[in-house]
């Protein structure tokens, strides 16, 4: 018995040496632009409350109100007894939201892809998807037992290598992230689907970073595009943007009819809490009508990335609210974000396996409230910090 425990030491003993050993930093106090830890107030760099609303008063609100009239648990599985009126009604909410016929809800974006991916796809099915794509799209592959086909990121080459090398599969599924959630560039959506069309495949687009932030009305990518239409599958989260928790896939009536049917994450799992169910119903509220917010973040965000690069920062191809700062070395990278703490300024690190190997960087992500002094002073330190460590 005592030899398990060793092994697992042991394992942790590797992950101290290459600098991969993972801690969790307690935050308190309220999510805003502004966070706590360890006794410091530190500029929040690193969340994904995009827009500012995880803490905003109509989310507390519903979220309060569903407490004191439902209780604290949707007490079983949505199709069991865990379904409340307001879980139908939010779906709605959630198609209308994205135009689409249909919506449903899972618990968290992990399980949205694993469940729609594993339901879709199976043994004689093939799918191709991004080699940067999210974990949670990975795992999904993974458990599906469908063939895989990887393509360079976002080279519209490779896909169609790929898609002729899927010919003859009983089903070909393309997915990919829209806005890529570790290097903040953007999937080339119109040439994906020129190419999913011309091969007969399906699309599935993962929305997490997207949604709330890109296109006219906040639908996503596929909305920015003017190609909302030509996806088939399209999830997105709740816990990003929308500053609540869980996520949804939104299409037509049929396909998420089967979902509901096939999709064994939301079969066999308790319902969100209505708490939660509520706020969603309020972001979804906020996000339609106060464009001003993707607006600030998207400006805001240009403008850093602008005042890195000059600086001479490698931030990849980020065309988003999420900024990585190249590094490679964990170690190096480690230290960055060290010394940004000590300025009381949270930007986290990166490392492998979310990148790849020699690919540590800090993950800056900028809030549609954050002020343009605060950036300002931000992106001040973290030039200086970087010519410090000779990262610059
Ligand atoms: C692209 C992408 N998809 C899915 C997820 C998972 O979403 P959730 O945190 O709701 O499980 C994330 C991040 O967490 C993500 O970045």
């Amino acid at each position: 018995m005592e030899k398990f425990y060793t092994d697992l030491a042991q394992e942790l003993e590797k992950l101290h040496e290459q600098h991969l050993f993972r801690e969790l930093k307690s935050v308190t106090g309220a999510p805003a632009e502004w966070v706590e830890m360890k006794g410091k107030r530190l500029l929040n760099l690193s969340s994904n409350n995009y827009l500012g609303i995880a803490g905003h008063p109509m989310l507390k609100t519903a979220a309060i109100q569903a407490v004191q009239q439902l209780g604290c648990s949707a007490t079983a599985a949505r199709l069991i007894v865990g379904n409340y009126e307001l879980y139908d009604q939010v779906e709605k909410d959630l198609a209308q939201f994205k135009n689409t016929e249909a919506a449903l809800m899972f618990n968290s974006g992990y399980s949205a892809n694993v469940g729609i991916i594993t339901a879709l796809a199976g043994r004689g099915d093939i799918i191709i998807s991004d080699k940067t794509n999210h974990a949670s799209i990975i795992d999904g592959i993974r458990l599906s037992g469908a063939e895989l086909l990887l393509y360079k990121h976002a080279d519209m080459a490779d896909l169609e290598r790929c898609l002729k090398k899927a010919e003859g599969y009983r089903s070909k599924l393309i997915v990919t992230d829209s806005v890529f959630s570790m290097d903040g560039d953007l999937a080339p959506l119109p040439k994906i689907i020129e190419l999913k069309e011309k091969y007969g495949a399906v699309l599935m687009i993962d929305e997490a970073h997207g949604s709330g932030i890109f296109g006219e009305n906040g639908r996503g990518l596929a909305e920015f595009y003017g190609v909302s239409d030509r996806v088939e599958i399209n999830m997105g989260t709740l816990g990003k943007a929308f500053g609540c928790s869980g996520a949804y896939v939104a299409g037509r009536q049929v396909l998420i009819d089967y979902l509901r049917n096939k999709a064994r994450s939301f079969i066999f799992t308790t319902g969100l809490p209505p708490a939660v169910v509520a706020s969603v119903q309020a972001a979804i509220q906020i996000v339609q009508q106060e464009n001003w917010r993707r607006k600030e973040v998207l400006t805001k965000a240009a403008w850093v990335r602008d005042e890195l690069v000059k600086a001479g920062f490698n931030l990849l191809n980020s065309e988003s609210q999420i900024i990585p700062i190249l590094v490679g070395d964990n170690a190096a990278t480690l230290e960055f974000s060290s010394r940004l703490f000590d300025v009381n300024i949270l930007v986290m690190a990166i490392r492998p396996p979310t990148v790849p190997l020699n690919a540590a960087r800090l993950r800056l992500t900028v809030m549609a409230t954050h002020s343009n002094e605060e950036l300002a002073w931000a992106v001040k330190y973290l030039k200086h910090i970087g010519q410090e460590l000779a990262i610059i």
